[in-house]
């Protein structure tokens, strides 16, 4: 029998295009599938510019139609989340808490969530911890400790640190891969080894730290279940 594979869903706010937020989204998805393997996580992009106007008339209506529908059902579903946003006067933006806001909180409870964030300037890098972290907390989503922001000076490599960030997203994928084998017991084989012919690629300090952090995750996520 072959094992089973965990989703991963990404939400990409991002509305340029081409978009620095969707270049953010894949990056993050090609590191979560590194940390799994191919065959052991599908991966799901939900890019909400197609929905924008779904995602409008649902929340006048008060039923998610069209195409979000599909989407928000994607969300519910999902093993573990990638969600990012472009920086929209020093918060997401619109759009992005939009389409959280269709959620149903009890469908999100508990599933691990890597947050990110695109934004011109390297000073609103703030904006992971003070907007977009306490927006899932209050979903009682488990955010994974790192969040990835990318300012545009990142991607250029210039005055930015490319180098750091591609640290930051190896990190943070390897921080949600074990929050998504924490939240599913019934796949894991024994302590730390789980999905996937793949373990992270941490080493030493790194791997006691991810350890010591999955740990964390995983009685995090049993206390919300407990108390649910
Ligand atoms: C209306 C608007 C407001 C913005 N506000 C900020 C901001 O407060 N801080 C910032 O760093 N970048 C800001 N930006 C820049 C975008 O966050 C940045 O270009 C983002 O990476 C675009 O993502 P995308 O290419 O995926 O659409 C703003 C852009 C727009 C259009």
């Amino acid at each position: 029998m072959t094992d089973p594979t965990l989703s991963l869903v990404a939400v990409n706010a991002g509305l340029g295009d081409p978009s620095s937020t969707r270049l953010l989204i894949d990056r993050l998805a090609d590191a979560a599938v590194d940390e799994f393997g191919a065959d052991r996580v599908t991966v799901e992009v939900v890019d909400l510019r197609d929905l924008a106007v779904d995602i409008a008339r649902s929340m006048i209506s008060g039923f998610v139609l069209g195409d979000a529908r599909e989407a928000i059902a994607l969300v519910h579903e999902a093993d573990g989340l990638v969600v990012a946003t472009p920086v929209f006067n020093a918060s997401y933006s619109g759009l992005f808490k939009s389409f959280f806001d269709l959620v149903e909180v009890d469908r999100i409870q508990g599933k691990p969530v890597l947050v990110a964030a695109t934004g011109g300037s390297p000073r609103h890098s703030m904006v992971l911890d003070h907007a977009i972290r306490p927006l899932f907390s209050y979903l009682r989503a488990v955010v994974v400790p790192t969040g990835v922001y990318a300012a545009a000076e990142d991607w250029a490599g210039t005055s930015g640190d490319t180098a750091q960030l591609s640290d930051r997203i190896r990190r943070a994928a390897a921080e949600l891969a074990a929050a998504m084998r924490a939240a599913r017991p019934d796949l894991r084989t024994d302590r730390g080894a789980a999905v996937g012919d793949r373990t992270t690629a941490a080493t030493g300090a790194d791997a006691t730290r991810t350890a010591l952090e999955a740990e964390g995750i995983a009685n995090f996520a049993k206390l919300l279940g407990d108390n649910a």
